[in-house]
């Protein structure tokens, strides 16, 4: 993507740097990186999502992302890898980036890893259609990370880029996608649970709080198809009670 950023976004990438880094390096510093959870806090309780919820929400998009038949796959934010480990092995290339790959550190590592298996630190607007391997994906999946983008002129530049980059017939995937017109019931929510005798005064308060703290993009799933004029299914899933259930959509 050929594209100059404004400081507002660059703070905002270079902000979630840092996290990221710190969360994947805390999380192996602790002994508990080996899950690959770090940094999977429920919103609505405050408290880390349980194991059996990720465990069910990964499976959930993997099958997803297996239904359509990749045989070559681009993952833009790999994490800790939870997608990568599990469909990555199962497909001729898979290519992941992030921002930092202190989450993956061990497969980057690995010289035993599958030959397809390949990894590159960038951010999402930094990708170089002339630094994949091999031929053009025909997935590319974007899980849980768009929400971290400084906003839609960021997200809207990305994703052309990235259609660009598809194979012809191609998916491109947003999953986890915190959905803008459930937000408000979110906020709501997430105020009541945290003062569960708050009167509407205070509640009002207290959502007007959240909202100005809030630090990531939300938005209306269909919206982005529309103005790319590429065709858009959106889907929910029906999972455990959780932030992932109820909010998000991929
Ligand atoms: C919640 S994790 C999701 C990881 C993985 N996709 C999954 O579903 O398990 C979000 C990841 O997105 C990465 N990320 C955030 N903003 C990004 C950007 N602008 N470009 C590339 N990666 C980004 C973060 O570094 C982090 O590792």
């Amino acid at each position: 993507m050929n594209r100059t950023l404004t400081s507002a976004q660059v703070d905002r990438v270079d902000a979630w740097t840092t996290v990221y880094e710190e969360i994947y390096t805390d999380g192996h510093a602790r002994g508990t990186a080996a899950d690959g959870l770090e940094g999977w806090v429920d919103a609505l309780s405050g408290r880390p999502l349980p194991a059996e919820v990720m465990w069910e929400w990964r499976d959930a998009t993997v099958d997803r992302l297996r239904g359509l038949s990749p045989e070559r796959v681009l993952d833009v934010g790999t994490g800790t890898g939870m997608i990568t480990r599990v469909l990555g092995p199962e497909v001729r290339s898979y290519h992941a980036v992030d921002l930092t790959l202190a989450g993956v550190r061990d497969l980057v590592d690995d010289p035993d890893r599958p030959a397809g298996l390949t990894f590159d630190r960038c951010a999402a607007h930094e990708l170089n259609p002339q630094s994949l391997p091999g031929d053009r994906p025909d997935l590319i999946v974007l899980n849980s990370v768009v929400h971290y983008f400084p906003d839609r002129d960021y997200l809207d530049a990305v994703l052309t880029s990235l259609l660009d980059l598809l194979a012809p017939g191609g998916v491109l995937f947003l999953g986890d996608l915190r959905d803008a017109r459930r937000d408000p019931r979110r906020l709501r929510e997430r105020a009541r649970r945290s003062e569960p005798w708050a009167d509407p005064h205070r509640l009002g308060e207290l959502v007007a709080d959240l909202a100005r703290r809030d630090r990531e993009l939300a938005l209306d799933p269909w919206e982005p198809g529309e103005s790319l004029g590429a065709e858009t299914t959106v889907l929910a899933r029906c999972l455990q009670d959780s932030d992932l259930a109820r909010y998000r959509v991929d």
